[in-house]
């Protein structure tokens, strides 16, 4: 762990071990979203489906990039991630993604899909609201991360009929525009 690291953040005023709370169950809301929008891709077929494929696909491969950035941040600060995967996805911070009863119902996938994305949104408000002015590295990381949900929200929301995104479209799969830089692995 960076030791001094940590300290500087105690300084500020912040209780560690509550924001390592927030960024385990925030990095286990990514990994179980990605697992679960694997299976919500995979079902988005058909005439509604189809179109809708290609941003679930940008959105998973965006939440995976997420999981990926925030494991540094946590190790550094003192944290680890749990020894059993069973527990790291009953501490996930937002609800499991689970494909409807009806997985031709496209209404009822994007209900499962807005969701996630507006549990994220708060996530990662939440924990800029708590570093911000105190733990520089952890704020920076996850604003870039808050950027992303808000875009996958927004595009969610704009096939919800809710009004338009402003957005167009990844040059290619979950290109992670924000988060790019904080990771270690190659991403597309
Ligand atoms: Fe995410």
């Amino acid at each position: 762990m960076a030791k001094v690291a940590r300290q500087v953040v105690e300084q500020a005023g912040i209780d560690v071990n509550v924001l390592l709370d927030k960024l385990l169950r925030a990095a286990g809301a990514e990994f179980t979203t990605f697992y679960y929008y694997t299976i919500l891709r995979v079902n988005s077929i058909g005439f509604d489906g189809e179109g809708l494929k290609e941003i679930i696909e940008d959105a998973r491969i965006e939440d995976r990039n997420h999981f990926e950035a925030l494991t540094p941040r946590i190790y550094e600060l003192g944290g680890a991630l749990p020894r059993d995967i069973r527990q790291f996805a009953d501490i996930a911070g937002c609800p499991d993604a689970y494909l409807p009863a009806d997985p031709r119902n496209m209404s009822a996938m994007l209900a499962v899909l807005v969701e996630a994305e507006r549990c994220a949104v708060r996530t990662y408000t939440d924990i800029c609201n708590m570093t911000f002015g105190k733990d520089h590295r952890t704020y920076d990381l996850a604003l870039a991360i808050l950027h992303e949900e808000i875009e996958h929200e927004a595009w969610f929301s704009e096939y919800l009929s809710e009004g338009p995104s402003g957005h167009f479209r990844r040059g290619s799969p979950g290109t992670s525009p924000y988060v790019r830089r904080f990771m270690s692995a190659e991403i597309g």
